[in-house]
C-alpha cells in the first residue's frame, strides 16, 4: 500500500481509490480499519446493540431471485404461511423481552390481500404493545400507496435491499421476466424514503461475477442514496438455485466473510450515524459472525422469533444458524455471545436511526 490506511481515514472524505484500497486492507492495516470503525461506533451510536425480534412469517414469494433457497421454483422445501395468532404471539413474545422493536419479514407477494392483511396485522402489534413497539417491514417491492398505507398503519422502519449496485450484475443475479427490475427496486427505496419511513438497504458480498469494483460502489451507493439502515451479509450458496452452479468460481467463505466485515467496517466510519445489523447470515461462515461484525461497527441484532417448527423453511441460504431453537434459546444464548464483545444490550430502547433524526432535522431519537 502506497499510503497506509491510518493515513487515508484521517481524511474527511474517501474517495473510491481510497475505499478500494481499505477493502484490501490485511494484517496491521485491517487492524486499524477496525479499530477506527469501533471508535466511530461508539462516538457517534454509543456501544449498544439494539435488538430487532425477526418473524419470517411466511416463505411463500412469487419472486424468482436466482441466489435464494425460497424462490417461486424452489420445489424442494414445505412453504408455510403462519395464521395471525403465531405472530402476535411472537410479537408479544418481544414485547414481554423488552427488545423494543420487531421485523415482520416474509416472501414478495403484491396482492390486494396480502395487502390488508398486513396493514390489520400493524395495527394490532399497535395495540398489544401500547404502541410501543417499533416495526420494521421487509415485505419487497409494492406500490407507493401500499407503502402508504403500511406506514400510516404503524410501520416505520423498511428493510429493501438492493443486492447489487449494479445494474448489469442485478440482471445476472435475477431473472430477465420483467419482474425484477433494477430501477423498480431504487422507484421503490426512494418511495419508501418520500414517505418518511427509516429506510434500510443492503447488499450480497461474494456474489459470483461480483468485482471488487462493485462493492466499492455498493459503499459509494448506499452514501450517496443516504440510507438509515443497512442489513448486509455474504453471499451464501444454496443447492437448490441456479447461482449454485457458480459456487467454484466465487471467494472461498472465509474471505466473503472478512471482506464483509470490512464493508461494515467502512460503512461505519462514512456514514457514522446510521444503524448496521449484525446478519445472521455472518454466523452461518463463523460461529463468532455476528459478535465481530458488532465489534467491526454493526450496532443491531436481529434475534429470530420465529416458531421453531418453520424455521427450518425459511432457509434462504445454507447453514443457517438457528434453525433448531425457539425463541427463548437465542435470547440467552445472545445475551451471553453480546456480553463477549463488551456492548450493551439496549432492553427496552427502540434504537432508531440516529441518521433518520438528523436526516429529517429533529435530533433526538427520530422515528
Ligand atoms: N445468501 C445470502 N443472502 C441471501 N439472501 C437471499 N439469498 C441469499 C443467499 N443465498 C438475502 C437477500 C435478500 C435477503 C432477504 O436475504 O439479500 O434481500
Ligand atoms: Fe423472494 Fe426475497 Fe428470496 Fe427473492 S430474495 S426469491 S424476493 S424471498
Ligand atoms: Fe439463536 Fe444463538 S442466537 S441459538
Amino acid at each position: 500500500m502506497i499510503d497506509g490506511a491510518g493515513r487515508i481515514l484521517e481524511k474527511e472524505v474517501l474517495l473510491k481509490e481510497d475505499i478500494l484500497k481499505l477493502l484490501s486492507a490485511e494484517g496491521e492495516e485491517r487492524k486499524v480499519l477496525f479499530t477506527k470503525a469501533s471508535e466511530t461506533k461508539a462516538k457517534q451510536v454509543g456501544k449498544k446493540v439494539y435488538y430487532r425480534g425477526l418473524v419470517e412469517f411466511s416463505n411463500v414469494c412469487g419472486k424468482n431471485c436466482y441466489y435464494c433457497g425460497i424462490r417461486r421454483d424452489n420445489k424442494n422445501l414445505k412453504r408455510y404461511n403462519l395464521g395471525n395468532k403465531e405472530i402476535l404471539d411472537a410479537v408479544k413474545f418481544a414485547y414481554d423481552n423488552r427488545y423494543a422493536s420487531i421485523v415482520l419479514q416474509s416472501g414478495e407477494i403484491e396482492s390486494p390481500g396480502f395487502t390488508d392483511r398486513i396493514e390489520e396485522l400493524l395495527r394490532e402489534i399497535k395495540k398489544i404493545s401500547n404502541n410501543e413497539l417499533g416495526i420494521t417491514i421487509s415485505l419487497g417491492e409494492q406500490t407507493k400507496d401500499v407503502y402508504r398505507r403500511w406506514f400510516d398503519a404503524g410501520a416505520h422502519r423498511y428493510l429493501l435491499r438492493i443486492e447489487t449496485s449494479n445494474p448489469e450484475l442485478y440482471k445476472k443475479i435475477h431473472p430477465g421476466d420483467g419482474r425484477h427490475d433494477f430501477n423498480r427496486r431504487i422507484e421503490c427505496l426512494q418511495s419508501l424514503k418520500d414517505i418518511g419511513y427509516q429506510t434500510g438497504t443492503g447488499v450480497m458480498i461474494g456474489l459470483p461475477f461480483q468485482t471488487m469494483n462493485d462493492i466499492a460502489d455498493d459503499i459509494l451507493f448506499m452514501r450517496d442514496f443516504d440510507i438509515d439502515m443497512i442489513g448486509l451479509g455474504p453471499y451464501i450458496e444454496h443447492k437448490d438455485t441456479p447461482l449454485f452452479q457458480y459456487r467454484d468460481k466465487i471467494m472461498p467463505p472465509s474471505e466473503r466473510f472478512s471482506l464483509t466485515l470490512k464493508v461494515i467496517a467502512l460503512l461505519r466510519i462514512i456514514m457514522k450515524d446510521i444503524n448496521i445489523a449484525a446478519a445472521t447470515a455472518m454466523q452461518a461462515i463463523d460461529p463468532m459472525g455476528r459478535e465481530k461484525a458488532l465489534m467491526a461497527g454493526a450496532n443491531v441484532i436481529m434475534p429470530n422469533i420465529t416458531p421453531g417448527k418453520y424455521r427450518d423453511s425459511y432457509k434462504l441460504y445454507e447453514n443457517k444458524p438457528c434453525t433448531d431453537e425457539e425463541a427463548e434459546d437465542c435470547t440467552n444464548c445472545l445475551e451471553a455471545r453480546i456480553h463477549m464483545t463488551g456492548d450493551e444490550i439496549g432492553y427496552g430502547e427502540r434504537g432508531d436511526s440516529k441518521h433518520y433524526a438528523r436526516r429529517r432535522g429533529k435530533g433526538g431519537t427520530g422515528g
